[in-house]
């Protein structure tokens, strides 16, 4: 079974869970989302995966961008991954309704959870209980894997029965307003114009001005370019400055690079 993970990832997370599943199945062909999302695409496997993270309990508008262009190949097995820090909500029904809006059908879809990277709400876990994390992922992945092996036509995974409305509802409104939301990005006195930010940023939606990186309004809002910057000197808004910085450890600044 020839199988292609698509997958987004700013803190490594993601990445690290497509990694282990390409391995867990045997071997899949892993591409960068924004790498591809405007290349000519060759979408030959029978198998068609997306792993990404959620973010205010649903997609990265990235990710939604991308389901576009996967109405070039219906009738494909298509099985989702939601990375998360704690709650993901209904974010994988909202990936089956844009699915079904192509044409498409999800045949499964799983949560993983895996350390938080929403560093305006708290710091890094500490590093005791990112390793418990990890061991459960990579547990949790055999077993997904287990399942897109077999084609199964699993449950579509979601956390918050009673009020997955509401937190849907919370990405409904908030949603729109995200490629503006990079106004409380800033950089402090300890940037050095090394041009990390620039590089890890996914829609390019950064550039150095006068040495000192300028946000340009089109935000995903995955702050790859705080968890990222060597000097620790991007901050958001007002609470980020004393807080602890996360990316996956087996992941590289090269590897996020686009
Ligand atoms: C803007 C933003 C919003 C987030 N919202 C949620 C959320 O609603 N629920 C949740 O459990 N985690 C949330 N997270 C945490 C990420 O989903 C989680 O850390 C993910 O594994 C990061 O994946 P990555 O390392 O591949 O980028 C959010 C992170 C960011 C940056």
């Amino acid at each position: 079974m020839k199988t292609q993970i698509f997958y987004f990832s700013a803190t490594g997370n993601s990445l690290k869970v497509a990694r282990d599943l390409a391995l867990a199945l045997g071997g899949a062909q892993i591409l960068s989302i924004p790498k591809v999302i405007d290349k000519e695409l060759d979408l030959s496997a029978d198998c068609i995966g997306l792993v990404y993270p959620v973010y205010m309990f649903g997609m990265p508008l990235v990710v939604s961008r991308f389901i576009a262009r996967l109405k070039a190949a219906p009738g494909k097995y298509f099985f989702s991954v939601a990375t998360c820090g704690g709650k993901a909500g209904l974010t994988l029904k909202q990936n089956q309704k844009i699915m079904q809006e192509y044409g498409l059908k999800l045949s499964a879809g799983f949560i993983v959870k895996m350390p938080g990277n929403y560093t305006p709400l708290y710091g890094a876990l500490p590093p005791e209980k990112q390793a418990e994390l990890f061991r459960k992922e990579e547990e949790r992945v055999k077993y997904i894997a287990s399942l897109i092996k077999d084609k199964s036509s699993a449950r579509i995974e979601s956390d918050m029965f009673l009020f997955g409305w509401l937190f849907s509802l919370i990405y409904k409104i908030a949603s729109p307003k995200i490629p503006v939301l990079d106004k409380d990005f800033y950089a402090d006195n300890k940037c050095d114009s090394c041009g990390v930010c620039v590089k890890v940023c996914p829609v390019r939606n950064i550039e150095l001005f006068e040495g000192k990186p300028k946000w340009f309004h089109k935000c995903e809002q995955c702050f790859a370019c705080l968890h990222w910057c060597p000097q620790k000197a991007i901050q958001y808004g007002k609470s980020t400055a004393g807080r602890t910085r996360y990316h996956h450890p087996e992941i590289k600044v090269q590897d996020i690079a686009i």
